[in-house]
């Protein structure tokens, strides 16, 4: 099922979907729009964090599951992606479904990760930032914190991932998937964005109702 006015962003660490959302979340009125992440800044998102960070051993499956119940969470509570998406807002995750599917699954097996994420609605739209991961290195390299991902030989599977899973996961749900290129300026990313972002029918309500006013 494909839940209208949802909006995914997905791509390898440091291909700067975070940024994007940051400055989408500038431009969009609140009152129309909510930008939100997974993992989540829910229970189970901060032990999610802990355990990127190292700090909490957990086996890989495991993760699989909690990455799939902070989902649950992340959808289905009452201020959740459901009930906003209903309201005729528009919501921007950073990260969702695919993202289980290339990381987890490259540890645990497609199977196991397509088996816990296979009741949740797909997004309408899909924003890829394609960025190679030599490019990308450079970029998480600089932060102070690192996860336990951020490893240029990971990074290249993990790249590698992304060019397969997302067209069968797109195909599979019926969600158009657009590549955003990222190895551009963040304002020229911004634009394409904006671009593909104002195809959709929900952007036309927001600016509508922003002229009005
Ligand atoms: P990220 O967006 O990089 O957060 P931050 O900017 O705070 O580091 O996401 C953190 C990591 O979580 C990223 O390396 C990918 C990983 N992740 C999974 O492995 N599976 C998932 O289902 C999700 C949502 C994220």
């Amino acid at each position: 099922m494909i839940l209208q006015n949802f909006v995914v962003l997905e791509g390898t660490d440091g291909s700067g979907t975070t940024t994007q959302l940051e400055l989408l979340q500038k431009k969009l009125p609140s009152s129309f729009f909510v930008a939100t992440f997974e993992p989540t800044k829910g229970p189970i998102g901060k032990l999610l964090r802990e355990s990127l960070r190292g700090k909490i051993p957990l086996e890989p499956k495991t993760l699989a599951y909690l990455f799939a119940a902070d989902r649950q969470e992340h959808l289905y509570a009452p201020e959740g992606i459901v009930s906003h998406c209903q309201q005729q807002k528009l919501v921007i995750s950073d990260r969702y479904v695919p993202s289980s599917l290339v990381y987890q699954g490259l540890f645990c097996g497609d199977a196991v990760v397509e088996q816990l994420n296979q009741d949740f609605p797909y997004p309408e739209l899909l924003l890829y930032f394609r960025l190679p991961p030599e490019i990308a290195a450079g970029r998480y390299e600089q932060r102070s914190e690192r996860d336990i991902y951020e490893r240029l030989d990971f990074q290249k599977k993990i790249h590698q991932r992304y060019e397969t899973v997302l067209p069968r996961y797109c195909e599979k749900g019926g969600t158009r998937c657009i590549v955003i290129d990222a190895t551009k300026s963040i304002a020229e990313v911004a634009e394409e964005v904006w671009r593909a972002l104002s195809h959709m029918p929900i952007l036309k309500t927001i600016c509508e109702a922003g002229t009005s006013q």
